[in-house]
């Protein structure tokens, strides 16, 4: 019998199902409830931002900072080609055009070099992915902003619990947005916030999520809305994953390491670097092969064993939408892509697991 291994599974307990039955419970199953302001004070206070907006996802977060800052049909919106789907999708949501950037070869992350050389008169935003959960260069983002007059909204979603010379994630842009998706480092199901110093702006944020409805006066709606809102059991599982952050945070970064002890004087194998400063969550751990190899075979010899693997994202320029968006050749999003492999980083698996996949990818790969 082979282990039972999991990549990215979520890690809900007994915890968990008291708080929802709490909510179900007290009959708040959906949008109205105590839990939904909890969390998301909790959630601001955690990471040291003014305010924070719960929302039905990720890339509903994504688009509701975009909707907010009036980015429109005729703006470019400026992304790393190496990321998730879900960061690029909502700017196309908005009208505008996505122009993509190549990523550092260490980091991973959207390299600041790039992201200049891409500038021009219609760039109204950059979205800085933190790659796994490796922030970001933002002294370096934020100056190119600057100098620009551009917005940074920083996609956070596998990034909680990141620091970047001492501030979290996520804090650094004028939003930040999470997800709350079952693989990531904690999950409300589905679901994701938009956090920020804004105060203004992140109001107007949950009134647009909640179909844009007046306050005093019933059934009136002054603007165009959406609905996107947190439900009462999602925020009730969110509240009780933060009581177990700092646990699934320490588990992850030992798995790291674990990861890094006994695979990285193999040669031909590397990790995803920190920029200096930086504090990644390691959301998931990720090796590159510096020779290319059989990923595939690789991955299905694993997987007779029990480990589960998962390919670094295909750079999003690949995408029929998004082909015609391809400018150069984004040597290193293929390189990582090509000759990555993502590794075992659940927090349900346990120390021995890890060591478990270590010996086997080495018997594999040898
Ligand atoms: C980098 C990145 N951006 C955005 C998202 C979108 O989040 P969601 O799945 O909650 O919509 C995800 C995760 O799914 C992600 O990994």
């Amino acid at each position: 019998m082979c282990k039972k291994i999991y990549l990215d599974s979520p890690n809900v307990g007994v915890q968990e199902k008291e708080y929802v039955n709490n909510a179900i419970d007290a009959g708040y199953v959906s949008t109205a409830g105590p839990f939904v302001s909890e969390f998301e004070e909790r959630f601001a206070l955690y990471l040291g931002a003014k305010a924070a907006v719960s929302t039905q996802s990720g890339t509903a977060a994504l688009h509701m900072a975009l909707y907010e800052l009036k980015i429109r049909a005729g703006d470019e919106v400026i992304v790393p080609a190496a990321t998730f789907v879900a960061t690029v999708n909502p700017v196309v949501y908005t009208g505008a055009t996505p122009v993509f950037a190549d990523v550092d070869r260490r980091t991973w992350n959207i390299s600041p070099s790039e992201i200049k050389k891409n500038v021009n008169r219609k760039t109204k935003a950059i979205i800085p992915v933190h790659f796994y959960g490796n922030p970001c260069d933002m002294d370096e983002i934020l100056e190119i902003a600057k100098e620009h007059n551009l917005y940074v909204i920083e996609d956070a979603a596998e990034s909680l619990g990141a620091q970047y010379k001492g501030r979290h994630t996520g804090t650094f842009g004028i939003f930040g947005c999470f997800s709350f998706n079952g693989n990531k480092i904690i999950t409300t199901g589905g679901g994701g916030m938009v956090v920020g110093n804004d105060t203004e702006r992140l109001k107007h944020i949950k009134f647009l999520v909640n179909q844009a409805k007046d306050e005093k006066e019933e059934y009136y709606h002054p603007e165009i809305g959406f609905n996107k809102r947190m439900t009462n059991i999602e925020s009730a599982l969110g509240l009780a994953q933060m009581n177990r952050l700092s646990e699934f945070l320490r588990k992850k970064k030992l798995f790291n390491s674990i990861y890094r002890k006994e695979l990285e004087g193999i040669t031909g194998i590397r990790f995803q670097e920190e920029h200096e400063g930086a504090r990644s969550s390691r959301w998931l751990t990720c090796i590159v092969f510096e020779e290319k190899i059989d990923v595939k075979k690789l991955q299905k010899r694993l997987e007779e064993k029990g480990i589960p693997t998962r390919r670094i994202f295909m750079p999003v320029v690949e995408f029929p939408p998004y082909r015609r968006y391809k400018k150069y050749d984004y040597k290193n999003c293929y390189e990582i892509y090509e000759k990555g492999l993502c590794l075992p980083s659940s927090t349900v698996n346990s120390e021995s697991d890890i060591y478990y996949v270590c010996e086997t990818l080495k018997q594999a790969i040898f």
